[in-house]
């Protein structure tokens, strides 16, 4: 595996694989990898010729009061897991390589879907992303794109912006990796007390248990408000539990298939997590 620093070095890298129109899988991450980044590198490990991974801690996407000096670095064990799943190019740039030192007067900005769940609380948050995953894929120009469905609303405005924008990718959703005990694997797991990540799994039960009783006929507004008393009663600090279609419009009712969203603080850490909801199954 090669690890490049510099757009330039890395598109020296690529020259070949373009020129003889090699298909180039990539995957954008800020690092701290875990079996969830490493599943995006096999999915695309199996679909491409020549597999890109990034790892940039994006300060455009972290508000003042997150975490992004205290975001684990962690690039030496990243760059081990990656060569032993077979990726073909790490590029690790420094916050100047990526941004220059001129001041930026481009923002990318995603209505609509942007504006709540995770962007309610996160104002900005998306508007760091889209700008972020748009100088990555300029970048890199990769035929395949993968991300995580564990960040259920990020796959959208990316699939939203790649379409507004033209950009020649194909953006590839990959489903939820999880522990053993449920819990969807976050880089953020790791700043759970031995306490804490013994309650976080009661997420992804919640969502299974509301998953059942919206199929046994349960209203979207029971179950929301279940989910939402479990948490509390659990420990969290709910931040959001919601449902939407699968295009992230708002619905009132289980007439379709619906996306269950979390986003709840357990001490300084916040988890999310979804699950959809197939209407399909009841009348198929
Ligand atoms: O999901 C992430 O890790 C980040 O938001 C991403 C897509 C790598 C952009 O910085």
């Amino acid at each position: 595996m090669k690890t490049e620093t510099t757009i330039q070095g890395l598109s020296a890298s690529l020259q070949t694989a373009r020129a003889a129109r090699k298909v180039i899988g990539f995957v954008a991450t800020m690092g701290n990898l875990h079996e969830g980044h490493l599943n995006l590198v096999r999915e695309a490990r199996r679909l491409c010729d020549v597999v890109v991974v990034s790892i940039f801690v994006n300060p455009t996407q972290f508000g003042p009061n997150e975490d992004f000096d205290n975001y684990p670095r962690t690039l030496e064990q990243d760059s081990h897991l990656l060569a032993e799943v077979e990726c073909d190019i790490l590029f690790a740039p420094s916050v100047e390589q990526m941004y220059g030192t001129q001041p930026r007067l481009t923002t990318i900005h995603v209505e609509k879907i942007t504006e709540d769940l995770c962007g309610l609380q996160r104002p900005g948050h998306f508007d760091g992303v889209a700008l972020v995953v748009t100088k990555l894929l300029n970048i890199v120009q990769p035929t395949y794109a993968f991300f995580g469905e564990k960040d259920y609303q990020q796959l959208a405005v990316i699939k939203q912006f790649v379409q507004d924008l033209s950009i020649p990718v194909d953006v590839i959703g990959v489903p939820i990796t999880r522990a053993g005990d449920g819990l969807a694997l976050s880089s953020r797991n790791g700043y759970l007390t031995v306490e804490q990540r013994k309650i976080a799994p009661i997420i992804y039960q919640l969502l299974q248990t509301s998953s059942a009783r919206l199929k046994e006929g349960a209203t979207l507004d029971m179950v929301l408000r279940d989910i939402r008393q479990s948490l509390t009663e659990a420990g969290f600090v709910v931040d959001y539990v919601e449902a939407r279609a699968v295009n992230l419009s708002h619905v009132e009712s289980f007439e379709q298939d619906v996306v269950l969203f979390v986003a709840a603080k357990l001490g300084n850490t916040r988890l999310i997590d979804n699950l959809v909801v197939k209407y399909s199954k009841l009348i198929g």
